[in-house]
């Protein structure tokens, strides 16, 4: 499927459909109302019937469209012209690409140039959103081993931009666009894939795979389990000790050429738990399958860094995939248990499931070593954050301003919703031990915050970042499946590290 950004004669165009705009009261956008001069004005003829309004859902499909070349004309509802947002413009795209599916059409041409969803920088957000719209709505979860026939998908679609002088920016947009594209269905295709598929050492051979198709960015370094015994990472590997399927902990070193951010290194760190089961302190049964997805922050990572090696973006990014099973048996840890973790400092294990922060807190101490600017991590952390924040909204946790303001841009720029949570010392009494530094759980209540209070006590050396994902991850139900969510998120925060030079 190709895409491409091009300033086109729309009723010369000799194409299958051309999508254009309606905004309410019947109010044409601009294309439409060439292409309806064209056509002698066919379509304002159409208008009088009043099958379509202009309003947000409604398409019409229209054929053999007088002087016009195109084969068909698909005439969308835009809703009011000054309220349409990003959010507005997706359940827009959701429409389309229902209607077309049902079509045989294979090129389309989008004149969407003339919508204002972003006042300033209009022409990049526009066509990177609708970029990854389409490819979102027409993604699918790859069955497997079956033959299914072949994916939905368009030969070429191209978006057309009204103004000449608009094409060099509508391109870096495509650019981007399609690079953060193949990192959301990176990221989407793993975390989809079942346990006994994707387990620890799976995620390291993905992992490895990245240094052989970007060589000339990508170093990978697997560490195993007798390796993290030696570094002293015993919460991580007591985690990971009682199943068959042993952890693998995957550094993903990128370095992009003419580095021009002064080689500060940000490190990105992905909860990788391919599958929670709780350990000891089982899971209930019913959705525990729904836990092979903790492992999406690990996949976020994943993705993001093949965004940013398929833009060979000048940043130094460590990609860590915390890759762990957490499984009862007679190897596992149990409640009760002490821990020393590589920090020294002590953990009393209360709940065996309270599991990620256990992994996290080993991986936050050893990307000491790499003296990091910025280190985020990324989790499905605690059920409590989605009962605090829902399904639409990531909880955000930082011990830095800098960082609060950043990711509150990217988010409000990609409409991928966070909401910060505090990190008040009041929190920290309720994970205190009488027998060791630390217990790994509070008493039941703000679990999203104890939590992340837990991690900040091992990211004291930096300036950090936590993304609780555990709502926004992965979608139960009909149209269940990974997200792909944080992923253009953390994408917008580097490259809005290159103040724009990028
Ligand atoms: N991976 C889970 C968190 C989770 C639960 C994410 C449900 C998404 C949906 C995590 O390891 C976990 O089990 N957390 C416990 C913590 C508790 C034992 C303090 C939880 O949230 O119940
Ligand atoms: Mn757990
Ligand atoms: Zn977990």
């Amino acid at each position: 499927m190709k895409f491409l950004v091009k300033n086109c004669f729309l009723d010369k165009e000799k194409t299958d459909c051309i999508i254009i705009g309606l905004f309410d009261s019947c109010k044409l956008s601009i294309s439409a109302n060439y292409l309806d001069k064209c056509s002698g004005g066919y379509i304002t003829s159409l208008l009088k019937l009043g099958d379509i309004k202009g309003e947000v859902g409604e398409t019409i499909m229209l054929y053999n469209v007088p002087r016009i070349f195109s084969k068909r004309i698909l005439l969308v509802g835009l809703g009011k012209e000054s309220k349409v947002t990003r959010s507005i413009l997706k359940e827009i795209f959701k429409n389309i690409i229902k209607k077309l599916k049902k079509t045989s059409v294979k090129n389309i041409i989008c004149s969407f140039s003339e919508i204002d969803i972003n006042s300033e920088n209009n022409i990049y957000w526009l066509i990177r959103s609708i970029t990854l719209f389409i490819h979102e709505y027409l993604y699918r979860i790859t069955k497997i081993n079956h033959v299914l026939k072949k994916n939905i998908h368009f030969n070429a679609i191209i978006l057309n931009i009204l103004k000449e002088n608009e094409l060099f920016i509508a391109k870096k947009s495509l650019k981007h666009a399609l690079a953060i594209n193949t990192g959301i269905v990176s990221t989407k295709n793993i975390n989809n894939l079942p346990p006994n598929i994707c387990n620890p050492l799976y995620l390291s051979y993905k992992a490895k795979k990245l240094s052989k198709k970007y060589p000339e960015n990508v170093i990978v370094e697997v560490i195993n389990m007798e390796q993290m015994k030696k570094l002293g990472m015993n919460a991580y590997v007591s985690v990971g000790d009682g199943s068959k399927n042993k952890p693998f902990m995957s550094v993903i070193k990128y370095s992009g050429n003419n580095n021009t951010s002064n080689d500060k290194t940000i490190v990105l760190i992905g909860k990788g738990l391919t599958f929670d089961s709780g350990g000891i302190s089982i899971k209930p049964a019913l959705n525990m399958h729904e836990m092979k997805y903790d492992m999406s922050g690990a996949a976020a990572v994943y993705g993001v860094i093949i965004m940013v090696a398929e833009l060979k973006l000048p940043l130094t990014i460590i990609g860590v995939l915390a890759g762990c099973e957490n499984m009862p048996g007679s190897n596992s840890f149990r409640p009760g248990d002490v821990l020393t973790t590589m920090s020294g400092k002590t953990v009393e294990v209360l709940n065996t499931d309270a599991e990620g922060r256990l992994v996290l807190c080993d991986v936050l101490t050893y990307v000491e070593r790499f003296s990091p600017n910025v280190v985020i991590d990324i989790a499905t952390l605690t059920g409590a954050c989605v009962i605090a924040l829902g399904e639409s909204v990531s909880g955000f946790f930082t011990n830095n301003e800098y960082l609060a303001n950043e990711f509150k841009k990217s988010s409000k720029e990609t409409d991928d919703k966070i909401w910060r949570l505090p990190l008040f010392s009041e929190y920290q009494k309720q994970i205190s031990s009488s027998i060791a530094d630390f217990s790994n759980v509070g008493n039941g209540k703000a679990g999203a915050i104890t939590a992340a209070c837990f991690l900040s006590n091992f990211a004291k050396k930096y300036n950090w970042a936590h993304l609780d994902i555990a709502g926004t991850a992965w979608k139960s139900g009909t149209d269940k499946g990974a997200t792909g969510r944080p992923v253009e998120l953390l994408c917008q925060f580097l490259l809005n590290q290159l103040n724009n030079i990028y």
